[in-house]
């Protein structure tokens, strides 16, 4: 079983570039987001109202979030925390996206604080972010193992799932965080997580750094999912995530589908554009 089409969520300009040492400038990475833009992608995650210290490269949220605004597209910014969904409300955003993971250690490391304080937050965010109708998107990182604490139990995964559903969230993104899922992980997982949770639309979220990233796509689509994360030129990685690399490139996305017969509505000569000028701008 394939699907005739997938939804792909370009995350190349926060997920991409949040790991990059070096200052992209604000010009540069807005002249990225028209290059996706043009590539035919239908929804970009271009920011992070994050603090300035943890993750430099996204103190320039603001300006971006303005920018994304400008060109009237759909694109999502993550938010950690009530202070970021303010500074998001303010700046005129229609799409979050929280982050919680499904490892205690992690989580602590990501946004400081326990699992359970940040569902606590995340559920009084949640109530913020629906009484202004914003779309929200709940990110479980770490759900198949984590770097600190090893293999993550399908347990710790559902902990987070089911009280993201519980509170309203519009969609979760599944993370592969430190990219050290398998296929047959990946299967399962999924295969469970749509049996528990029917009505959920869940989206896949690799990182590469084993290199099964492509494997493990065919098996969460033959799990039955047909949404996914990628970031252009397969750029990024989590700065609280020691060793994980970029993200699933979308250009090997995208070329693989549509190998197999599967849309994307994206132009991969375009893409190859957007790509080189992502990695002169990182260089
Ligand atoms: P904290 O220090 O615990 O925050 O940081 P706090 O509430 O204790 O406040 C301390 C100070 O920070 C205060 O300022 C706040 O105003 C300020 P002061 O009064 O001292 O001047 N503050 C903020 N400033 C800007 N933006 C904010 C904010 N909140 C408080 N939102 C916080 C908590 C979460 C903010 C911090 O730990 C942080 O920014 N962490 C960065 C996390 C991050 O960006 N990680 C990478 C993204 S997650 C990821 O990549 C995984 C994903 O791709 C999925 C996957 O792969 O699995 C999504
Ligand atoms: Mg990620």
């Amino acid at each position: 079983y394939f699907p005739k089409m997938i939804e792909i969520t370009e995350v190349g300009p926060r997920d991409g570039l949040q790991n990059e040492a070096k200052f992209v400038p604000t010009a540069q990475k807005k002249q990225l987001i028209e290059q996706l833009v043009n590539t035919g992608v239908k929804r970009i995650e271009t920011a992070s109202f994050v603090h300035p210290k943890a993750v430099p490269q996204m103190a320039d949220a603001q300006e971006i979030v303005a920018f994304s605004k400008s060109l009237g597209i759909d694109f999502l910014v993550l938010t950690p925390n009530m202070k970021a969904l303010q500074l998001a409300l303010a700046a005129g955003v229609q799409q979050i996206a929280v982050f919680v993971g499904a490892s205690e250690t992690f989580n602590e490391r990501n946004i400081r604080r326990s699992i359970e304080d940040s569902l606590q937050e995340c559920a009084d965010m949640f109530q913020v972010a629906k009484q202004h109708n914003l779309f929200v998107r709940g990110y479980v990182s770490m759900c198949f193992s984590c770097p600190y604490e090893g293999a993550i139990s399908y347990e710790q995964v559902t902990r987070v799932v089911r009280h993201f559903a519980e509170h309203g969230v519009d969609e979760i993104s599944i993370g592969d965080t430190n990219g050290q899922a398998t296929p047959r992980m990946v299967y399962e997982r999924f295969a469970k997580l749509r049996e528990d949770f029917p009505s959920m639309k869940f989206i896949a979220h690799f990182h590469d750094t084993n290199g099964f990233a492509y494997a493990n796509t065919i098996a969460a689509l033959q799990a039955g999912i047909t949404a996914f994360d990628s970031s252009v030129g397969g750029l990024g990685g989590c700065p609280f995530s020691p060793g994980a690399t970029g993200n699933i490139s979308t250009n090997k996305l995208v070329e693989l589908m549509h190998k197999m017969d599967i849309a994307t509505g994206i132009d991969e000569e375009k893409l190859q554009l957007a790509s080189n000028f992502a990695h002169n701008i990182i260089m």
